[in-house]
Formats: C-alpha cells, structure tokens, sequence
C-alpha cells in the first residue's frame, strides 16, 4: 500500500503512480485505518509534502497513531517531496516508524512545484510545466530504485535532524490561521470549509472563518478556492498564483 498526503496534488500524483507501477494501492492518510496490517512482501510507501524541513503535522499525527503489523519481509520507503530541501524528513518519518516496529528501508526525494507561494512564484505555466517535466524523470529514477528495493536515505539536500529544533518553532508560529486571510471575492462556495484536512475552517453566515488557533498550513484551502480570495501573511501569495497539480 502506497500512503500519501497531499493538499495540491504533488503527492498524490506521486503515490498514484508509483501504486500503479507496483502493481499497489494508493491511499490519502486522511481515509485510511489507524490499523495497518501488511501481507507478506506487500510494499509501505509513504509520500509526503516536506513542511519547514520536516514532516507536516498531518503525517506525524498519522504515523504516531497508527498500529503497523508487518510480517519482516515488507519492503519500505518514503518519497518527501519538496521545493527546496526535504530537510529531515527522511529522518523523521524513519524515526517515527520505527517506533511501530516498522524498519524504514530508504527515503527518496522528489523536487517538485513548491506551493509554499508565500515565497515561490508558480504564476508562470510555462515555468510550472518544465518543473513538472523535471519531477517526472526523478520520479522514474526512484521508481527504478523501488524496484531493486534499494536501501538507505537518498534524499536531496537534507538537514541534520537537530534542525528540528528550530524549525518546529518557525512552523508552530506560521500555522497560526491568523496569517491566514478572506478577500472580498469570496462567494461563499464552502469549497474551503469542506476540504480542510483539520476541519480549521467553518462556513459563518456565508463565509469560512478560522475556527481553530492553528491549521495544518497544507495550503489547500489558498490554492484551490475557486475564487482565490484565501491569502497569507502580507499578501505576496496573490502575486505568486494558484498551484494544483496537472
Ligand atoms: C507550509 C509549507 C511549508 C513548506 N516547506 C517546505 C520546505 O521546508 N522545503 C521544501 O523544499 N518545500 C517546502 N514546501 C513545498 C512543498 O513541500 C511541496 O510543494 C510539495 O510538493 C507539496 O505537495 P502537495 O502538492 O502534495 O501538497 C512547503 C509547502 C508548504 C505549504
Ligand atoms: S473556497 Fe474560496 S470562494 Fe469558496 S468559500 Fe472558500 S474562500 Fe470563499
Ligand atoms: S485552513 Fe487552509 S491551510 Fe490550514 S489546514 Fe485548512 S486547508 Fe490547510
């Protein structure tokens, strides 16, 4: 089974593909069991976006939940995928599984679109569909990898998992939804509302409200409003367009 999380559709693109070339299944963490029970020789694949350099808290609240039973003879990895840098996540999702008694084989990486547009401008199509083409010919090249069941952290760029120190912080403080803000253009769709992996936002008299002090900052909600009337911070994300996967 291929896991993933993915609020503008890098991973879930990723894990499709790769659940099909293995002849596997592709599963959001959002709608599957606290309790995985693997066949023998099944595949644990886990995609996920990278977050300040670490695991988004969605994931890490799903691998610190979840029960593994697993027979010894599961090949397993994760694919982070990411704009920039995977940073640790390699290392933290290894560290979180091996607490379910499950032993990461290997952790790859995939540079993709960064949706982060608070500082990455995807406005320019052209530009998106070359990072695109990019990500597909990694992707080929962890797929082979899979397949000879390779082991060890291939990973990008990563940071020492020390790092985390500092990046919690910064990531605790950019979840606060209150960086998170409604234009005029809003029309009320729900579309918001609905999708928030956290239930964060509430429909209020015809408009989403942030309901909770802080959010999973998936940014699925700013790039797939219909209207784009969902912003952060000082506004630089308007400038930077909506990003979904092809
Ligand atoms: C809040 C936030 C933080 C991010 N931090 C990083 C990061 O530290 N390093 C990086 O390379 N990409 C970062 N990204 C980019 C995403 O990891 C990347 O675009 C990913 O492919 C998105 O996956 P998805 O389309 O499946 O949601 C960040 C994105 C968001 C929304
Ligand atoms: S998705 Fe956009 S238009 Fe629809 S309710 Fe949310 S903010 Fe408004
Ligand atoms: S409020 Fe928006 S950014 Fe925050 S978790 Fe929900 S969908 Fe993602």
């Amino acid at each position: 089974m291929i896991y993933y999380f993915s609020a503008t559709g890098n991973c879930k693109y990723v894990a499709q593909t790769i659940a099909s070339e293995l002849g596997e299944r592709a599963e959001s963490i959002l709608e599957a069991s606290a309790d995985i029970h693997l066949a023998k020789d099944e595949v644990f694949g886990l995609v996920t976006p990278t977050y300040f350099w670490e695991l988004p808290t969605v994931v890490r609240e799903f691998l610190e939940k979840v029960e593994i039973e697993c027979t010894g003879d599961n090949y397993s990895f994760v694919i982070a995928t990411f704009g920039t840098t995977p940073g640790c996540t390699g290392e933290d999702a290894r560290r979180l599984l091996k607490a379910k008694g499950l032993l990461l084989d290997a952790a790859y990486s995939i540079r993709m679109p960064d949706n982060w547009t608070v500082w990455f401008d995807l406005s320019d199509p052209e530009k998106v569909a070359k990072q695109n083409q990019k990500a597909d010919e990694t992707l080929k090249k962890v797929l082979g990898k899979i397949r000879k069941k390779e082991q060890g952290n291939h990973q990008a760029l990563r940071v020492p998992y020390l790092m985390r120190t500092f990046t919690d912080k910064a990531f605790s403080s950019a979840r606060m939804t209150s960086n998170l803000y409604l234009e005029d253009s809003c029309i009320g769709c729900g579309l918001c509302a609905k999708n928030c992996p956290v239930a964060a936002i509430e429909m209020q008299d015809g408009k989403p409200v942030w309901v909770k002090e802080q959010c999973a900052l998936c940014f699925g909600c700013l790039h797939h409003c219909p209207k784009f009337a969902i912003q952060y911070g000082n506004g630089a994300t308007k400038k930077h367009g909506q990003y979904t996967h092809p």
